[in-house]
């Protein structure tokens, strides 16, 4: 298994267990630093609020990069309406039968989960009006792949909405080498500065920091950045 096939089973199995209502890492703090929070749409491990800056409108189709239990899929749902819709993708089985059931719980029928890894979206190219993600590039061994796939399955004028962690500045190697810790959304953590220029080089316009937490030098700090793919 390469490191980045070690990572991702590292992830899988510490998300695995989230599905069913673990706590994170054995009493450590979930990714974004919090226990997670719950409401009536279920679960969220998130560390931000990407649907809020993403003036989602009737009709829209709304993707979410790493749904977990599906809270911000529910969400984009109500807000796209009956002729809209809300698609979650997540490399985690547990993670996607619990956002069916939340889903059926709901009966939100513009809903789709789909098994798979960000870096290999299975969407059509320009399928997407709006990406999300709420926390998890972050955990994504090849940000690049990512933000990649992102652009291939907007349209031209789609918007891309990320909350995820970032570092200010460098982190120390031994931190870096942890599996575990990039499970627990630090040592994945790309520098700030790094994963605005990331975004750009997949070809997307306008990067821009919409929200942040405060931060100092060699910290973990949420970030939610905004992007737009050009028009054609
Ligand atoms: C911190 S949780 C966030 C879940 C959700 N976005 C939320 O706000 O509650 C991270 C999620 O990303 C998924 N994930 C991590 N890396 C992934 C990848 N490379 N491809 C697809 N899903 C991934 C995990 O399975 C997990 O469900």
């Amino acid at each position: 298994m390469d490191r980045a096939d070690e990572i991702r089973q590292t992830v899988r199995e510490y998300y695995a267990g989230r599905a069913s209502g673990g706590s994170c890492c054995a009493g450590a703090t979930c990714c974004g630093g919090a226990e997670g929070s719950e409401d009536l749409l279920g679960p969220s491990l998130g560390c931000g609020t990407p649907l809020g800056a993403a003036e989602v409108q009737l009709g829209e189709t709304v993707v979410d990069l790493g749904s977990g239990a599906g809270g911000d899929v529910l969400r984009a749902a109500q807000q796209v309406g009956g002729r809209g819709r809300a698609i979650g993708v997540d490399m985690t089985p547990e993670m996607v039968w619990k956002a069916r059931e939340n889903a059926r719980r709901n009966s939100a029928v513009n809903t789709e989960f789909y098994l798979g890894e960000i870096e290999h979206l299975p969407l059509a190219d320009g399928s997407a009006d709006v990406v999300i993600s709420n926390c998890v590039i972050n955990l994504a061994p090849d940000k690049s792949a990512v933000f990649a796939e992102a652009f291939r399955v907007l349209r031209p004028g789609g918007r891309l909405i990320v909350a995820d962690m970032v570092s200010q500045g460098p982190l120390p190697d031994a931190i870096r080498a942890d599996p575990a810790a990039w499970a627990a959304c630090i040592s994945g953590a790309a520098e700030v500065t790094e994963y605005l220029a990331t975004i750009g080089r997949a070809g997307f316009e306008r990067a821009q920091t919409v929200a942040s937490t405060p931060s100092s030098p060699g910290q973990v700090f949420s970030v939610t950045v905004r992007a737009i793919k050009p028009s054609a």
